[in-house]
């Protein structure tokens, strides 16, 4: 299925709730964000129901983020239902990790195949500084269990932010040499409750500047998005850089978006959403969930406009995006 400018969608990215059990400096507001109350999320079911109408569109793959996904109860089996579905060949979860280690095994039985982790320290204090609330060692025992469950592979997301974690790259390359990980540095976007201005933002370029070891081309790892990956020598993992900013990649944009409040977004960045909750609640059929669909693909942005000083002026922000 392609959209109007002929790029391949068979992607969808799923946000299952707007909560999470940390308030990233970068993603939420301290106090909290007003949760959408539950007749206004989804139900599984009704998520179930939308990707099986989708999926004889082309839509083979699909991502579980949030919020933070795993503070929904019954995620896991709904990640059996979703592999249960003709034509869905690749499950694959965004998370903060912190929840990870008790079910990383069950999750895998239910046939999620691989999990994404943010993770933006190592260092215990300033990764509870960034996260207000979190443990380092919550997150780390996620992915060690991540590993151990195979949920392969294991790709670390961590925004890269000036004067707050760029000393740290070094310790971030290290954890690629001995274990299968793939780290992903990512650019700050504007889309946040945004704590740090536009100083604060980094550019791929100024990460790769940073490292002192060269950096041999590596080929993607499975599922790859829009990350170009490299290697330290003797690395068996990699390293890769997300650059939504410095270098966009809309024109290989391959995804659609679900928020957990039944809206399809074309795009992260713009605010254009069409509203499929009512279409299932109202019980129009499959039909109308892929006309639906289809209108949401022909008017999908050609491209976004995201500079380092937008500004968090966007009606959505990230927990309630996914990512
Ligand atoms: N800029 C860049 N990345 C962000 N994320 C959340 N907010 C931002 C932002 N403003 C990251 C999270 C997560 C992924 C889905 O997006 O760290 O890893
Ligand atoms: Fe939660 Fe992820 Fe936002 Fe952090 S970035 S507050 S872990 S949703």
């Amino acid at each position: 299925m392609k959209d109007a400018v002929g790029r391949e969608i068979n992607y969808l990215r799923i946000s299952v709730t707007d909560r999470c059990n940390f308030r990233c400096l970068y993603c939420m507001p301290e106090k909290g964000i007003e949760p959408k109350s539950h007749p206004d999320i989804l139900r599984f079911e009704e998520i179930i129901e939308f990707v099986k109408a989708v999926a004889p569109l082309g839509i083979s793959r699909v991502r579980v983020t949030g919020g933070e996904p795993l503070v929904r109860k019954g995620v896991v089996e709904f990640v059996r239902q979703l592999r249960a579905l003709d034509g869905i060949k690749d499950i694959s979860m965004t998370t903060n990790g912190s929840m990870l280690a008790s079910v990383a095994e069950d999750l895998k039985k239910a046939g999620l195949d691989r999990v994404n982790i943010s993770l933006d320290s190592l260092k215990p204090e300033r990764f509870h500084k960034i996260t207000r609330w979190g443990r380092l060692k919550d997150v780390l025992d996620g992915i060690e269990a991540a590993l151990e469950a195979d949920l392969t592979p294991v790709k670390i997301n961590c925004v890269a932010i000036r004067g707050f974690n760029d000393d740290e790259i070094e310790d971030f390359i290290n954890l690629t040499r001995n274990h299968p990980i793939y780290i992903r540095f990512i650019e700050l976007m504007p889309l946040g409750e945004t704590v740090w201005g536009t100083d604060h933002y980094l550019s791929a370029e100024e990460i790769k500047a940073e490292i002192k070891e060269e950096l041999l081309p590596a080929s993607a790892p499975a599922g790859a998005g829009p990350a170009v990956y490299y290697r330290v020598a003797g690395a068996i993992g990699a390293v890769g850089f997300i650059t939504p900013i410095s270098r966009h990649f809309c024109n290989a944009c391959n995804r659609m978006r679900l928020t957990a409040d039944g809206k399809l977004k074309p795009c992260l960045e713009s605010d254009l959403e069409l509203d499929v909750k009512t279409a299932l609640r109202e019980k129009r059929g499959e039909e109308e969930l892929r006309r639906i669909f289809m209108e949401a693909l022909s008017k999908k942005p050609v491209c976004h406009h995201m500079v380092p000083e937008s500004g968090a002026g966007y009606l959505r922000r990230m927990w309630q995006i996914g990512g």
